[in-house]
């Protein structure tokens, strides 16, 4: 025992600078680091700077969500209608068996991007630039069919290594109708219904299809609907779920072309796109005025929805390329407005 103190005493003597310390300052200077480090390490202020991952249990606030649709989207009784129930039974099952899988189907410019960026941002606010939220583009991604079997590879890996990050990634393909059949196939094993693949769970994550494949068939429902006297909000989904997922699967062009998503059941919903009527297009424009803070002129909305163009050829009746060229058309009249009440003054 006094060989021990011995040992110290010199030690203490060659370390006066420690010795001067207060043991209250000390205490107090360790007190604060430790603070400064929970406090910067705190989930609330790091990810308040960096996007985090949705922490488990994470819920989409559907009554958000719900809002959003109803004064956004127009015209799409069906597919909000497909998506709320979707998405609200997906994200409060605590365990799903597989990873939500919708696929949207509809006319050029119908809403089908607008939706799913909608979506994507309840569940990451920072919507499309979150950097769990994944937009894939047939033409721009995966142009080269010689390639498949890289892009094949890559998408797997990609795939793996974003859901290994955070769960509760979002996947968006665009452009379905360009991807090549195989690629989708790549992606199969992600999509089933298993507990883990290579000890990562997909189960959280949700993978978004986006196409205009069976586009024709539902503008042929809406229209038969129109002709026989009904209203369009009559429709319902399983007036055309079926038309859909048959057409779909026999469509050569779909990307889906008998694969084997639709085979074995891995899709868990088709979402149809109505094609837009002239109100719709209107009710776009109004819109685009209201984002951009200007006053809604209602001769302006008016002239911008009267020169889109219209089929089919005699009843005119929904817009070719639905809300698409509604932002240049405006900036073309706002120009002249513009222009008009300078050469006025
Ligand atoms: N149903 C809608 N309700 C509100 N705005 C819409 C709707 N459809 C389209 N728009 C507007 O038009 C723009 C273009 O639509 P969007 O990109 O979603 O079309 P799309 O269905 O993806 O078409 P495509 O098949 O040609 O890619 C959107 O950014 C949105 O501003
Ligand atoms: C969900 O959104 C609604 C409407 O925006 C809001 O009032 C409500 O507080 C939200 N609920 C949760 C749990 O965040
Ligand atoms: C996640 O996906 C992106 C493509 O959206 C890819 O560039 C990136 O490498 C992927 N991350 C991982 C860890 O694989
Ligand atoms: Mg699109």
């Amino acid at each position: 025992m006094p060989g021990a103190a011995g040992l110290l005493l010199p030690l203490l003597l060659l370390l006066p600078g420690l010795a001067a310390l207060e043991p209250l300052s000390v205490g107090l200077a360790i007190g604060v680091a430790s603070a400064l480090t929970g406090y910067l390490s705190h989930p609330n202020f790091y990810c308040s700077y960096v996007e985090c991952c949705p922490s488990a249990g994470h819920r989409i606030n559907a009554t958000a969500l719900r809002e959003q649709l109803d004064e956004r989207l127009f015209g799409q009784h069906l597919a909000k209608e497909v998506v709320l129930r979707a998405v609200t039974g997906f994200s409060h099952n605590p365990s799903p068996k597989k990873p939500l899988t919708l696929s949207l189907h509809g006319w050029a410019g119908t809403g089908k991007n607008f939706l799913s960026q909608l979506l994507a941002r309840h569940v990451h606010p920072a919507g499309l630039r979150s950097k769990f939220v994944h937009l894939f583009l047939a033409t721009l991604h995966f142009p080269h069919p010689q390639q498949l079997q890289l892009y094949q590879e890559q998408l797997q890996s990609w795939i793996r290594g974003n859901v290994s990050a955070c769960p509760y990634s979002v996947f968006i393909f665009d452009e379905m109708d360009k991807m090549h059949q195989g690629l989708i196939d790549a992606i199969k094993p992600f999509l089933d219904y298993y507990e883990q693949v290579d000890g990562v769970s997909y189960r959280k994550a949700i993978f978004i299809f986006l196409s205009n494949a069976g586009g024709d068939l539902i503008n042929k429902a809406v229209l038969d609907f129109w002709t026989s006297g009904k209203d369009r909000e009559e429709i319902q989904l399983k007036d055309l779920e079926r038309v859909l997922s048959v057409g779909v699967f026999n469509n050569k062009n779909s990307g889906l072309w008998h694969s084997s998503l639709i085979d074995r059941n891995l899709i868990d919903y088709f979402v149809p796109f109505l094609p837009l009527e002239h109100k719709h297009v209107k009710m776009c424009v109004r819109a685009e005025m209201k984002a951009r803070g200007h006053a809604v002129d209602e001769k302006v909305v008016e002239a911008v929805a009267d020169e889109m163009t219209y089929f089919p050829k005699e009843e005119k009746l929904y817009s070719d390329k639905g809300c698409k060229t509604v932002q240049a058309k405006l900036d073309i009249h706002e120009d002249i407005a513009v222009k008009y009440t300078n050469a006025k003054d």
